[in-house]
């Protein structure tokens, strides 16, 4: 574990020198002085293959981050977390999200418990529950059969289902139709459930804590809905399963224990859509591509572990983003699938990135003096080509991006495919290389605009690719970002796995939402004030005024 400040390391000092010699370098002359760069600086992982020779980076630049790692105790801290150390320091928690893609042979005792029976015993009765549904022996409250599902949730119990579903849309039952709701704006909920049929809908209510405002107040209007629709009470036994570590909450929403499925207190919210929160997609895709997807997730696992450093792609992505974000001072992160389905991609790896690793605070609880995690931002190629993309190219900011595509196309319309790849083939070839003023000059550009088309390059982005876009693929990539993630929160010295950065919002809202009911007087800052007071009175104004929201927990 490091105990000293990475900027107080002596590979830090190294990297800096070194970065002021790379950062004269051009992507052109590297490719031109060494031939096997491209070669070289590809890796593989668990399906994945990953070029990072597109990067500023030299055989030196990977050796000196390489060691950086090894200065930070990146091998033990892994270690530490593999074995189920309470390593989430300030949350006194193990971090075992790993744990819930082990294979069923294999055991990892925390405490006095195999944590692998467990894991199992719950994804054999997601399974049994998920295939009861698919097979339409699970049957609403009027005897009728379920082909909608609304997942209830929100963070990580809605962005890892929501994304992971789209993505795998071409693998789901397609007489199921899979919604997710999250947002406390009551539109988000009235959209969702407005051409459904209550008789044949499915609630999974998702929240680890079973406390979230969104997630608790959409659930009890999804709740109200169905009653009122089907006109009893015991409805809700038959269109309401639930997914938290907060077995009392849940029995006291009045939702079952037998229709309750248990996760574990040792999973972020961010690492969970491969515990039970993954219940909708498992309905939507089937238990064998569920356990698919989570085979994925240990191939990536057993890469990260055992790997050596200078190969270990997770390791190798984690660095690069040290190596921008505190030696060129980037301070965001583009990420751009080349695949329609993966398009809530970024949205996902935004929570992943930032909730983890966007802290201020060491572990032992000083101030970093660094940087950490960048801005992650998104949209699927091609359409960000038609939108941000020249800012990319000829902005003044330096963005590094990842690249992800697939070699086979999901539908039969091949050709589609062919100018996919090509357009994120050629976009990273774009922003590597560029166009000299000499080349476009060359082209017979008019001189005055030779500096509005030239094209300085030298801007970084990663290439990744897998056979085909499947449970899988998937469930590595995933992990591949989570392990990436935690080599950055050892090197900036950080815990990346708690959030305590989202509590002050919430306890706020908690406390304006009844005060937007009443006349009582209110004490915060005079603009708070002022558009409390505002609110208020239009609301009464138009009539509004119903009951007091009611508090969040
Ligand atoms: O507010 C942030 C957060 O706690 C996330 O970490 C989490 O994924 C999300 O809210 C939802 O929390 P829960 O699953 O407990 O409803």
């Amino acid at each position: 574990m490091a105990t000293r400040p990475p900027l107080e390391l002596p590979c830090w000092g190294r990297l800096r020198e070194h970065h002021a010699a790379v950062v004269r370098r051009h992507l052109r002359e590297l490719f031109t002085e060494d031939p096997q760069r491209a070669r070289d600086l590809t890796f593989e992982a668990a399906g994945w293959r990953v070029d990072l020779s597109k990067h500023r980076i030299t055989r030196d630049t990977i050796q000196l981050l390489v060691q950086l790692a090894e200065q930070c105790g990146l091998a033990a801290r892994r270690e530490a977390m593999f074995r189920g150390e309470r390593i989430n320091t300030t949350e006194f928690r193990p971090v075992l999200h790993i744990a819930l893609r082990l294979p069923r042979s294999r055991s990892l005792i925390v405490g006095d418990q195999d944590v692998v029976p467990q894991v199992h015993q719950v994804l054999d009765r997601m399974a049994d529950f998920a295939t009861r549904v698919r097979l339409g022996a699970w049957k609403g409250f009027t005897g009728k059969r379920i082909r909608n599902i609304v997942n209830i949730g929100i963070g990580g119990s809605d962005l890892g289902p929501a994304m992971v579903y789209e993505a795998l849309q071409f693998h789901a039952d397609q007489n199921l139709r899979v919604r997710y709701v999250s947002n406390v704006d009551g539109s988000d909920l009235t959209l969702a459930l407005r051409d459904l049929d209550p008789a044949a809908t499915l609630f999974v209510v998702c929240s680890k804590t079973f406390t979230t405002l969104e997630t608790m107040t959409n659930a009890r209007s999804a709740r109200e809905w169905l009653i009122s629709q089907l006109g009893s009470e015991s409805a809700i036994a038959r269109h309401f399963v639930a997914v938290s570590t907060n077995q009392a909450a849940v029995r006291e929403f009045g939702i079952a224990p037998e229709n309750m499925f248990v996760f574990w207190d040792w999973v972020g919210g961010r690492y969970s859509v491969d515990s039970a929160i993954g219940l909708s997609v498992m309905i939507a895709i089937g238990p064998d591509a569920f356990r698919e997807f989570l085979a994925g997730f240990h191939a990536m696992d057993e890469h990260f572990r055992s790997a050596p450093l200078q190969r270990n792609v997770p390791v190798l992505l984690g660095l690069l983003a040290v190596w921008y974000v505190n030696f060129f001072g980037c301070q965001t992160w583009a990420v751009v699938p080349y695949e329609h389905c993966l398009r809530r991609l970024p949205s996902y790896l935004q929570q992943l990135v930032m909730e983890s690793n966007g802290k201020s605070v060491t572990l032992q609880g000083e101030a970093v003096s660094y940087a950490t995690a960048p801005v992650v931002w998104g949209e699927p190629g091609t359409n960000g080509q038609h939108s941000f993309f020249q800012l990319l190219h000829q902005g003044t900011v330096l963005v590094p991006c990842d690249f992800i595509g697939f070699c086979e196309a999901q539908t039969p319309l091949q050709h589609h495919h062919d100018l996919l790849i090509a357009n994120m083939l050629a976009q990273a070839e774009a922003l590597a290389f560029g166009r000299t003023a000499e080349e476009v000059a060359a082209r017979g550009v008019t001189a005055g605009l030779v500096p509005h088309r030239t094209f300085q390059g030298n801007r970084p982005s990663t290439i990744l690719m897998a056979p085909k876009l499947t449970p899988r693929s998937l469930g590595a990539l995933i992990a591949l970002y989570e392990h990436a993630v935690f080599t950055q929160g050892v090197i900036w010295n950080i815990n990346s796995f708690d959030q305590w950065g989202v509590e002050l919002g919430k306890e706020l809202a908690d406390r304006i939402a009844p005060e937007l009911g009443t006349n009582e007087e209110v004490q915060h800052d005079a603009s708070t004030t002022q558009w409390i007071l505002y609110y208020r009175e239009r609301r009464a104004r138009d009539g509004r005024a119903g009951k007091p929201p009611a508090r969040a927990n």
